[in-house]
């Protein structure tokens, strides 16, 4: 099925009409019936496929993918091969100026750094857009995507799957339930980087090969040489295109505390690390946030709340009930506990078992809604439920529960845990404003210090470290963390009211 929506070079024309009124009309609003008959098709298009995109796009698979854009074109070799009908791009640019009118969704899985201005774009456009965790890699890109998703009523959805599961549902109906009473403190941890995190930038310059075009996957961050070690899948340790392990897996484990506590804005923010420098995350990270108290729910009140953080292999310390020889690592990918007047809930990643120290089960009707199949950590239930609600009408939509209007403030939170991290050495606790998105006890003349280079010698039997340290000025760090100054050439669009 094809559809109106505007190419991006349109869009781009007509950005000043955007700003005085002009709605882009998606698709499926064009039947005349409002909504598109679930019959109907959607024409989705993915970026970024050689990795997580191409299991997302299998589970979107009862739609046509009619196009495909990718830097590396062997590791997505894959991903082409399994849908031989849609057409190739590396530029998801071009894609949209050719492709704008004839697709309906887009589904982004690149790296980090450029889910931002991918998804601002295709929202600009009128498209449904799901969109790999983290959000985006800035806080300003989160709340924009946020913002653009309300305007214009698309459907959306991020990639954090375990979302969509029984487990968080059931935990939520416990605790709203006041099974565990009111909740002051909340661990979670996972034991990520499985990646190399704690590196310098390479030396060596390397020519990256020709199936990849290494200015298109640095995109808006600043360029540097090519390495093998930064795509794919490693960039994530690195500061210019991922966040770290905690960026990585906190929209996964962290997500069923921000559904169950509606934690929304955090008041304050710290952060701690080992070694830490200017180039990569570090090897292991604690973060903690204060949440004031909200609005009671159902039956439990929920005062304020401090969320500590663990990654890396450190983990908190055992509740005196959880027995002996259970590994918090169980599932493989991490997990939370939560401190409850009554008892404590634990669960896996993403909120997958939850179950009470005491010992007790519960007796809570389920009645929040469940969708099909979204048992364990499967792709396709959670992508499926996005489809779902591409195809109902924005007046009668019901939305996918990680919608950006939910996961766009969920991301941020993330977010400001990595910043904590990269502002550690200011040694404070940081006051956010999350209404101006910025820190409130950060003076003008603040410096942050990070290590540059760290060598280790043995020089006449004698250990030698020679670590050396860059200041920088701490606003303007923290103002470039929050909204990143984007490469000449590209510019996301404005952030609506
Ligand atoms: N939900 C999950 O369980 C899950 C699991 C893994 C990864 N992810 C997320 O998926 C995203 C991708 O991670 P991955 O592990 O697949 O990484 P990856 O490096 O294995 O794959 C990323 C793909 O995107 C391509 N790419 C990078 N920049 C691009 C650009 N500008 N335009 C087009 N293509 C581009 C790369 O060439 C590669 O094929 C990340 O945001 C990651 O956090 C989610």
């Amino acid at each position: 099925m094809s559809t109106t929506g505007d190419s991006r070079r349109e869009f781009l024309k007509k950005a000043t009409f955007a700003v005085t009124g002009f709605t882009i009309v998606p698709g499926f609003t064009v039947s005349g019936f409002g909504h598109k008959a679930p019959s109907d098709k959607l024409n989705i298009v993915g970026i970024g496929i050689g990795g997580k995109g191409h299991p997302n796009l299998v589970g979107m698979n009862t739609e046509n993918i009619v196009g495909l854009c990718d830097v590396d074109w062997k590791y997505a070799a894959n991903c082409f091969n399994e849908f031989p009908n849609a057409k190739r791009y590396w530029d998801w640019r071009k894609m949209f100026d050719e492709m704008g009118r004839s697709f309906d969704a887009v589904m982004v899985a690149t790296a980090d750094h450029t889910h931002g201005v991918i998804a601002a774009t295709a929202l600009t456009m009128g498209k449904h857009v799901y969109c790999q965790k983290p959000l985006t890699h800035s806080i300003y890109e989160s709340r924009l995507l946020t913002r653009l998703a309300a305007r214009h009523k698309v459907a959306t959805q991020m990639g954090n799957q375990g979302n969509s599961g029984d487990g968080v549902r059931q935990l939520c109906e416990w605790i709203w339930n006041g099974e565990i009473g009111e909740v002051t403190e909340v661990h979670a941890w996972t034991d990520r980087p499985i990646w190399p995190q704690g590196l310098q930038r390479p030396v060596e310059i390397m020519t990256p090969p020709d199936t990849l075009n290494w200015d298109l996957f640095v995109g808006p961050a600043p360029m540097r040489p090519f390495h093998e070690i930064y795509t794919p899948w490693n960039w994530r340790g690195w500061w210019d295109f991922g966040t770290g392990a905690f960026g990585d897996m906190a929209c996964h484990v962290l997500d069923p505390v921000y559904q169950a506590l509606k934690l929304g804005y955090p008041e304050m923010v710290h952060g701690s690390s080992t070694l830490m420098n200017t180039e990569s995350a570090p090897q292991a990270e604690t973060v903690e946030f204060a949440f004031p108290a909200r609005a009671p729910l159902q039956k439990v009140k929920m005062p304020a709340v401090k969320v500590h953080w663990y990654d890396g292999g450190i983990l908190p310390s055992r509740p005196d009930l959880l027995p002996e020889g259970a590994n918090f690592m169980a599932d493989g990918l991490g997990g939370c506990i939560f401190e409850g007047t009554k008892d404590t809930l634990i669960c896996d990643c993403g909120g997958f078992n939850p179950r009470l120290l005491s010992g007790r089960i519960p007796d809570v009707k389920p009645y929040l809604r469940r969708i099909p199949g979204a048992i364990g950590y499967v792709d396709g239930p959670h992508e499926q439920d996005w489809i779902r609600a591409c195809k109902e009408s924005p007046a009668n939509r019901m939305e996918g529960t990680s919608h950006f209007g939910y996961s766009g403030p969920l991301n941020e939170m993330v977010l400001l845990g990595v910043l904590a991290i990269r502002l550690q050495s200011l040694n404070k606790k940081l006051r956010w404003d999350a209404e101006k998105m910025q820190f409130s006890n950060i003076s003008p003349s603040d410096e942050i210090r990070i290590v540059t280079s760290n060598d280790f010698k043995v020089i006449d039997g004698h250990p030698n470290f020679n670590t050396q340290y860059a200041a920088f000025n701490a606003l303007e760090a923290a103002g470039d963390y929050i909204k990143h100054v984007y490469r000449e050439g590209w510019t996301l669009p404005d952030m609506p009211n």
